[in-house]
């Protein structure tokens, strides 16, 4: 389908039906999709974590103000960033483009400088700041690959990271949640994706200037 026909039918879709799965194959389109993301300096400072168990998915609705559709989705995409991006993170970023590219290590050393400069004028809180952009993008990606195949999907910042990071024993592994996607297909409960999308005209999004 058309890339704008299908994010017009894409909608938040917040009740699904719980008796269909996302074939396998979907799924790694999507996180495919995920992956082929553009991120700053190419570092994707960020995991999706990817919960599909019943029983888990249940523990979710308290942590996520009630709501049921981490529950109902056919998987529950997080997108967590890295709490810990340092040195190494660069390093695995370089070691990863002399395999994939076969370049040498010194070719890359500029590169690898003017990373390493741009890290350390971060501070900690602002490096999370600056990885949850890199992750939101990707939500957007997975957004649209999941439109493209009509799946459906709801992006939510309505859940509480921490709570989310204990629960899935994320800190540990220097991971935090920043947003999720329950992702699968909705159930005939569904009313408001049928309703028309609200955005703004076109004249007051656009701002030309010639
Ligand atoms: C980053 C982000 C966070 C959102 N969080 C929630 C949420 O926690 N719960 C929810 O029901 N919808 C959530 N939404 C869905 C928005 O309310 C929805 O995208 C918006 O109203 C536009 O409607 P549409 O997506 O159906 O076109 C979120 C959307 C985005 C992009």
């Amino acid at each position: 389908m058309d890339l704008i026909e299908s994010l017009k039918w894409r909608a938040s879709v917040r009740n699904y039906d719980t008796s269909k799965k996302i074939e396998e194959q979907d799924l790694e389109k999507l996180i495919e999709a995920g992956n082929l993301t553009a991120t700053s300096m190419g570092l994707q400072p960020f995991k999706i974590v990817v919960l599909s168990n019943e029983e888990l998915q249940k523990k979710l609705v308290p942590i996520s103000y009630n709501q049921q559709q981490v529950a109902q989705a056919s998987h529950i995409l997080v997108f967590a960033v890295d709490t810990n991006i340092n040195e190494s993170a660069i390093d695995n970023y370089i070691n990863r483009v002399i395999e994939v590219r076969g370049v040498t290590n010194d070719s890359l050393e500029g590169y690898k400088q003017s990373m390493t400069n741009y890290l350390t004028m971060m501070d900690e809180e602002a490096k999370i700041t600056w990885a949850t952009k890199q992750a939101y993008i990707a939500l957007g990606t997975v957004m649209a690959a999941a439109a493209d195949l009509k799946i459906d999907s709801c992006a939510m910042e309505g859940f509480d990271p921490i709570q989310y990071q204990e629960l899935l024993e994320l800190k540990d592994k220097n991971l935090l949640p920043v947003v999720i996607l329950p992702v699968g297909y909705r159930s005939s409960e569904e009313k408001m994706a049928d309703l028309p999308k609200v955005r703004k005209t076109r004249e007051n999004f656009v701002l030309e200037i010639n």
